[in-house]
């Protein structure tokens, strides 16, 4: 685990934006744009915040470039408190000159979660056309029982091979959700998992012992892409 600890959320997030800001130029150059798959929950938000407020990140992020997705998203509408989208439109997409069609929110107000999962992926399908779904930098969360995004332990989506997106009931509030597999998040050519807080602690020192098998019980433990994977901890979480 090639773990960055900091002292609290406020330098973990601020490190974050300084290795975002150092992806967003990278694949700018390389790739003429910046695709990123945001995580939810509470942990990402101080950075979406820091991305749409500090200095140094409006000077070096090229906004007509960047293109927002999210690596799951609860099924209910973009205003409802519990949705990621929401969260990050606050935080983030309210405070900074993003063209909205660089913006692609999960499709939540379609009549169902199947629905807006198959509709989810032909957006993903649409944007990179012939080319696998490689984000040039995923960010991911983690549950104290190892999921992320919201692949939970014993998810039928964590054996998913074809799908990109899939509806998946999850055992937290809300329960129906829309989630990357594995088969996109093992694309990933960056990927920051970001956690903070006591309640973490255990479920990082579970995975730090972890055999890198790709059987793991922890879902967190099955996302294993080729490119850089970095934990940005606070010191609470790692013990
Ligand atoms: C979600 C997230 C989820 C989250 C973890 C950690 O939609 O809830 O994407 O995977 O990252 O549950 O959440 P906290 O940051 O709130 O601890």
């Amino acid at each position: 685990m090639d773990a960055r600890i900091f002292a609290n959320i406020d330098q973990l997030s601020s490190a974050a934006l300084d290795g975002l800001l150092a992806i967003v130029q990278e694949s700018v150059a390389q790739r003429g744009r910046f695709a990123i798959a945001l995580s939810g929950g509470h942990t990402p938000a101080k950075l979406y915040t820091l991305w749409a407020q500090s200095e140094r990140a409006g000077r070096r992020t090229p906004w007509d470039r960047v293109h927002l997705f999210w690596g799951d998203e609860r099924f209910v509408p973009f205003d409802d408190s519990l949705s990621n989208y929401r969260m990050t439109r606050e935080a983030l997409i309210d405070h900074v000159p993003i063209p909205d069609a660089n913006v692609h929110p999960a499709p939540t107000g379609l009549e169902s979660p199947e629905a807006a999962a198959q509709a989810y992926e032909s957006e993903l399908r649409k944007f990179f056309g012939a080319a696998p779904p490689a984000f040039d930098l995923q960010l991911l969360g983690l549950g104290p029982e190892g999921h992320t995004a919201s692949l939970f332990p014993n998810s039928p989506a964590l054996e998913e091979k074809q799908r990109w997106v899939m509806a998946v009931k999850a055992p937290a509030r809300p329960p129906d959700r829309l989630t990357f597999t594995p088969a996109v998040l093992n694309l990933g050519q960056n990927t920051f998992f970001l956690a903070a807080g006591a309640d973490k602690r255990g479920i990082v020192s579970a995975l730090r012992k972890e055999p890198d098998s790709g059987q793991s019980s922890y879902p967190a433990a099955r996302i294993r892409p080729s490119g850089p994977v970095i934990w940005f901890l606070d010191a609470e979480a790692s013990g």
